[in-house]
């Protein structure tokens, strides 16, 4: 079966992805809780189905990034794209979402998490360049990928503000 992006089935497997995937980590969370709160029974059913949904979400992968399409330097690729969208794009609206609703919490959050992206970022760039996997097409997005982590480097040291200076700029 051939693998069309930008059909709605490949929009509705990442959509599926995504609940799937959500449901895993937070039956996972549920189990911690439900274990916190002393139901060792429940926390297991939670554990348990979480482990299916688990099974779910690698059966829509599957579809999303065949299995025969893909080598070391494509896996690494995608990886580097997905963290640099949200150390980039991704958590610096959300941020300046939650400091204009006055969402503290969640701001100093989306910044730790921002800045945890670009090092998940740099660490799949130096395996990529370790193990030689970008290819001499690639190096073209090496290059991008330096800059883009610069460019996040130079602004998270700009904005490592205490929740103060948060406020006064909110
Ligand atoms: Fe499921
Ligand atoms: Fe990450």
């Amino acid at each position: 079966m051939s693998h069309i992006p930008g059909t709605k089935t490949e929009e509705n497997l990442h959509s599926a992805f995504a609940g799937e995937s959500m449901a895993n980590r937070k039956y996972l969370f549920f189990a911690k809780i439900a274990r916190q709160l002393g139901n060792e029974e429940i926390a297991k059913l939670f554990e348990e189905t979480a482990h299916q949904e688990t099974g779910h979400a690698f059966a829509h992968l599957e579809l999303m990034y065949p299995p025969a399409d893909l080598t070391v330097e494509k896996l690494l690729e995608i990886a580097i794209e997905g963290e640099l969208y949200e150390t980039n794009q991704m958590y610096p609206g959300f941020e300046q979402t939650a400091r204009e609703e006055g969402r503290l919490d969640a701001v100093a959050e989306f910044q730790e998490q921002g800045k945890e992206s670009a090092e998940h970022a740099d660490v799949f760039l130096q395996a990529a360049k370790r193990f030689k996997a970008l290819g001499l097409v690639e190096r073209y997005h090496a290059t991008r990928y330096e800059k883009a982590l610069d460019k996040v480097k130079n602004s998270s040291e700009k904005s490592e503000q205490s929740p103060d200076q948060l406020k006064q700029s909110a």
